[in-house]
């Protein structure tokens, strides 16, 4: 997989894709990260890339000429004009990116909110083009001639998209095949697949010790047994692993419920699952 992220700051990411599981990726050729200094891209003295708002307003726009530019110089075109999708065509071509035109994917604040599933739907795809935003905004032509998809991380706003596309590529990058030791490890951790995709036992309980399903994911330990005078929690010494997987579950079903529980209103839950929340939650308001 690849990705080319076009960015006024190509030195925000020296280092930032040098370490751990994202550079043995990169080494192991599962995966490559370009970088396209979008001021490349300018013809004049200063290297121009934004300007003032039409209409008036605060702070500047990128201007779309050296975004064009840069995005015709990886061989984009605007949509309609190629073989790709036209305009608003990314639904009818679904995921099937393996060849052909990039994805093109603009990072700002008003974008389509980048979870775990958006992730796994981008592992699938062969190249990804990342347009790192900057200042009030990009000129919206370029949004709507070249991007198949406008992606924010998270509802609060960044000084430019450079942070976001890093987040981006690590996260959709562990989710491609092989990059990961354990192949399957992906699908474990918080907002992994839905429990329905892993299984459950006889009790309903998720087959994987560490189904996360819909759910955030379970507190982990290590040694030592006892740290600071508090011990590690029994149950997970003791070998049974019923018993793990069971307290396993109740932990994710507490953890949820305390830091999201907007999660739990997607989440696939057992009628065990039920019965525990429904616990949970005459504890904590007996408390
Ligand atoms: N640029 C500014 N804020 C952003 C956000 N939350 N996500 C992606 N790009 C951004």
């Amino acid at each position: 997989m690849r990705f080319e992220i076009v960015t006024i700051f190509p030195g925000f990411f020296a280092g930032i894709f040098e370490h751990g599981i994202v550079r043995r990726a990169q080494t192991e050729g599962l995966v490559s990260v370009a970088l396209h200094d979008l001021r490349n891209y300018t013809h004049d003295r200063h290297r121009t890339v934004d300007d003032r708002p039409f209409g008036g307003g605060e702070g500047m726009v990128l201007k779309p000429e050296p975004l064009a530019e840069a995005l015709e110089s990886l061989g984009i075109l605007p949509k309609g004009r190629d073989q790709g999708p036209g305009i608003g065509d990314q639904q009818k071509q679904g995921n099937d990116r393996t060849k052909g035109r990039p994805l093109v994917i603009l990072l700002s604040a008003q974008g389509k909110r980048f979870t775990q599933a958006v992730a796994r739907e981008l592992a699938k795809v062969d190249r990804v083009v990342l347009i790192c935003g900057r200042y009030e905004g990009v000129d919206e032509r370029i949004n709507e001639l070249y991007c198949d998809m406008e992606v924010s991380i998270g509802d609060y706003v960044l000084s430019g998209g450079e942070l976001a596309a890093a987040v981006v590529v690590d996260t959709v990058m562990r989710l491609v095949p092989g990059v990961l030791g354990n192949e399957a490890s992906g699908e474990f951790e918080s907002f992994g697949v839905a429990d329905a995709e892993i299984g459950t036992d006889e009790d309903g309980v998720p087959r994987s010790q560490h189904g996360a399903g819909g759910l955030l994911d379970y507190p982990h330990y290590t040694r030592p047994a006892e740290f600071a005078g508090w011990a590690v929690p029994q149950v997970l010494l003791n070998g049974d692993h019923q018993q793990i997987r069971r307290w396993r579950r109740e932990q994710q079903l507490r953890k949820t419920l305390r830091n999201r529980p907007d999660l739990l209103e997607g989440a696939v839950l057992s009628d065990e699952d039920r019965r525990l929340l429904e616990a949970i939650r005459r504890e904590g308001a007996q408390q």
